[in-house]
């Protein structure tokens, strides 16, 4: 296990009818004026939105609102959020929505409190090399999608226009006060974006269990754990979209997997995101969807650099591969995870997605490795990205 610092302090209100504390959650970490953003119109249409908006009113919190986020946050809005914010001098952020809604609240968090700068922190490609961001104001989340893992996340994901390039700022700083979690809010989920969802908390346990880093007993187990409960669970989820338990099982999980509980005290990989985000910035697809594409692949890639890695998740994650070689049961575990996405709908490759061959050096060309390389478990250099992008075909 190598040093790690871990500071996750976001107070979870979990279960039925929680938005109601909206209010007096906000008032409890420090606003007395919130900036109200949300999406396209689904906590309008579900009649969230009013709930919120009452339970603020009944803590005494003023709110200026700013809906219209799209998934993969655009910086437009977010340009128009910091103005706003700073024009109604608002000292908290209220995120209603999914990873995208929050990962917009968070950018505008840090534009209103650094006199309207935030897309520095943002630009360029490697999150620990950038600068560290001063300060952002609170942010509180209502979560209606169980999936990104932004309610409990350092990370924030949004769209730089025009280039369309998907980067990340990170830091404790923009870990949510709070976050509001009633499971009973993501039952109106299309199929579709409950399946995209499940695909990454998934490969957000992924990108933290293929680790070089040796003996980490405690977060494999945790990962393995938390991936058979997505794979369970999700199961129910996709056959029963109202089963209250599964999907409270399921948001629970998605913010295990990526508030860093199941990844402390080893390397981390991560290059699937990175690959990824230049198709959802590109093609503007799900992220989940994306990775349902790229995730196999890299796994079709990277095994043989540890096949005995590959073979415990295949075991001990999908039961496959038992009294098998550890290089058959690797493959016997890709294979495993290619059914079960494909199980739930999801795409499989870049046809599927929306996304073009003739992109390939064009995507690479974005991800901009400037001769350095991605990833914890197998360092991947231009060329490989590249390979990887063609496993997708
Ligand atoms: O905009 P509305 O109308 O709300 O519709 C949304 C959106 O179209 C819809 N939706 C959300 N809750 C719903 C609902 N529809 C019906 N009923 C509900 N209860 O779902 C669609 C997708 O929403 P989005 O917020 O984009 O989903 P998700 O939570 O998957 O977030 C994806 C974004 O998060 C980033 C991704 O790159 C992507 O941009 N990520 C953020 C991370 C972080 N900050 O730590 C880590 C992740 O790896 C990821 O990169
Ligand atoms: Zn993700």
């Amino acid at each position: 296990m190598i040093d790690f610092n871990y500071w996750s302090p976001t107070y979870i209100a979990f279960g039925r009818g929680k938005e109601s504390r909206t209010g007096e959650l906000v008032r409890r970490f420090g606003g007395h004026k919130a900036l109200l953003h949300y999406g396209g119109g689904s906590a309008v249409r579900s009649g969230l939105l009013d709930r919120v908006k009452a339970s603020l009113a009944e803590a005494g919190v003023g709110f200026v609102e700013l809906g219209g986020v799209k998934p993969n946050p655009r910086s437009s809005l977010i340009e128009e959020g910091v103005r706003l914010a700073i024009a109604e001098g608002v000292d908290f952020l209220l995120a209603v929505g999914g990873g995208s809604v929050v990962d917009s609240s968070k950018a505008i968090a840090i534009g209103a409190a650094n006199g309207g700068e935030w897309r520095r922190y943002y630009v360029g490609r490697e999150v620990k090399v950038k600068p560290a961001i001063p300060a952002a104001l609170p942010v509180g989340v209502v979560l209606t999608i169980a999936a990104a893992g932004s309610e409990g996340s350092p990370n924030s994901v949004v769209n730089l226009e025009p280039e369309n390039l998907k980067r990340a700022a990170g830091g404790d700083i923009l870990r949510p006060k709070f976050a509001v979690m009633n499971p009973e809010l993501t039952m109106s989920l299309p199929p579709f974006q409950t399946a995209c969802g499940l695909a990454d908390m998934f490969a957000h346990l992924c990108e933290r269990y293929f680790s070089p880093t040796a003996d980490v007993v405690l977060s494999d187990n945790l990962c393995e754990a938390v991936m058979r409960a997505v794979v369970e669970e999700g199961a129910k989820v996709m056959a029963n979209p109202t089963d209250y338990q599964a999907r409270a099982n399921i948001m629970w999980a998605g913010t295990l997997a990526h508030n860093d509980v199941c990844g402390a005290g080893r390397v981390q990989d991560w290059s699937s995101h990175g690959i990824e985000h230049e198709l959802s910035a590109l093609y503007d697809c799900a992220h989940g969807a994306g990775l349902a594409v790229v995730m196999p692949a890299w796994m079709t890639y990277v095994h043989a650099a540890d096949d005995a890695r590959f073979a415990r998740f295949a075991r001990n994650v999908f039961g496959v591969g038992v009294g098998e070689s550890d290089a058959k049961a690797a493959l016997d575990g890709i294979a495993a995870f290619r059914a079960w996405l494909k199980s739930l709908g999801l795409p499989l490759n870049f046809a599927e997605l929306g996304a073009r061959e003739e992109d390939i050096p064009f995507l690479v060309r974005k991800l901009n490795l400037s001769g350095n390389t991605l990833g914890g478990f197998m360092p991947l250099a231009d060329d490989d990205v590249a390979a990887i992008y063609r496993l997708c075909l």
